[in-house]
């Protein structure tokens, strides 16, 4: 999916994204000096956080925007701008590791993802990631497809988010053993009274291109947001319905 990012609105409003992404760093055992791929490092947050690590990292992205701020906040890490779905490295590396990013991935784009990781890791080498899992953002999601019918649209969830099950399998198919897999709920707290306003802004962009009155995505929003909020309100706070499918696994 290509989309032309607020890579300043996402790294000030939406750090949680690179802050829980610490946790899926903490799975990675390689020692250090190891080489590491952040595939789809956005701005280059988790990319600085692998460094500190001790690790040789390199951040790839296809987004501009984000490369961009990511160069310009770590002159000292390497950067890559490349698609997640055809790249290839001169050197194979010790591990790969992404945060965030793969729900983006068309579910017919996955197989050549998850093959180009394949094909970037040494023997053995570590495949360690987290993204939206079954479920995630169920409600947000089920409550935008409503207000769109009210409106006359259809609602075309813009993202991939697997079961274990059906990930793991094709992680095998691409020459990966898969040794630890979890999926989870993680209720996550959003910036502010407007924070689920913003997060649809921000997030679910492609389905309102398809609503030609801008009137009626404004409508739109606020209907989901209204909707919403009995349950996803809770003492002053949103909270996104996060579901998070989280894996690691080796090459054969
Ligand atoms: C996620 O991290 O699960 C996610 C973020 C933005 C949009 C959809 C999913």
């Amino acid at each position: 999916m290509n989309i032309t990012w607020d890579a300043g609105k996402y790294t000030e409003d939406f750090s949680f994204v690179h802050r829980y992404g610490n946790d899926v760093a903490e799975l990675l055992d390689c020692g250090a000096g190891s080489t590491v791929l952040d595939l789809g490092c956005g701005n280059g947050a988790l990319t600085k956080r692998l460094q500190e690590k001790g690790f040789l990292v390199t951040g790839m992205d296809a987004s501009p925007e984000f490369l961009a701020m990511a160069k310009e906040t770590y002159p000292e890490l390497s950067f890559i701008q490349a698609d997640a779905v055809s790249f290839s490295l001169e050197e194979p590396v010790d591990a790969v590791f992404s945060n965030a990013v793969f729900h983006w991935i068309e579910k017919e784009k996955q197989a050549a993802m998850l093959e180009c990781v394949g094909r970037a890791l040494r023997e053995k080498g570590q495949f360690v990631f987290e993204m939206g899992g079954a479920g995630n953002n169920v409600r947000i999601h089920g409550e935008l497809e409503k207000a769109f019918a009210e409106y006359g649209y259809s609602y075309k969830m813009p993202f991939y988010f697997p079961s274990i099950g059906e990930y793991a399998s094709m992680v095998e198919e691409a020459g990966l053993q898969v040794r630890y897999a979890v999926l989870f709920e993680r209720p996550t707290e959003l910036k502010g009274d407007g924070g689920m306003r913003d997060w649809i802004d921000m997030f679910v962009r492609t389905p309102f291109e398809a609503v030609s009155a801008p009137e009626h995505r404004e409508a739109i929003k606020s209907r989901a947001v209204e909707a919403l909020r009995p349950v996803l309100y809770k003492d002053g706070k949103w909270y996104a319905d996060y579901v998070r499918l989280r894996m690691k696994a080796y090459k054969r």
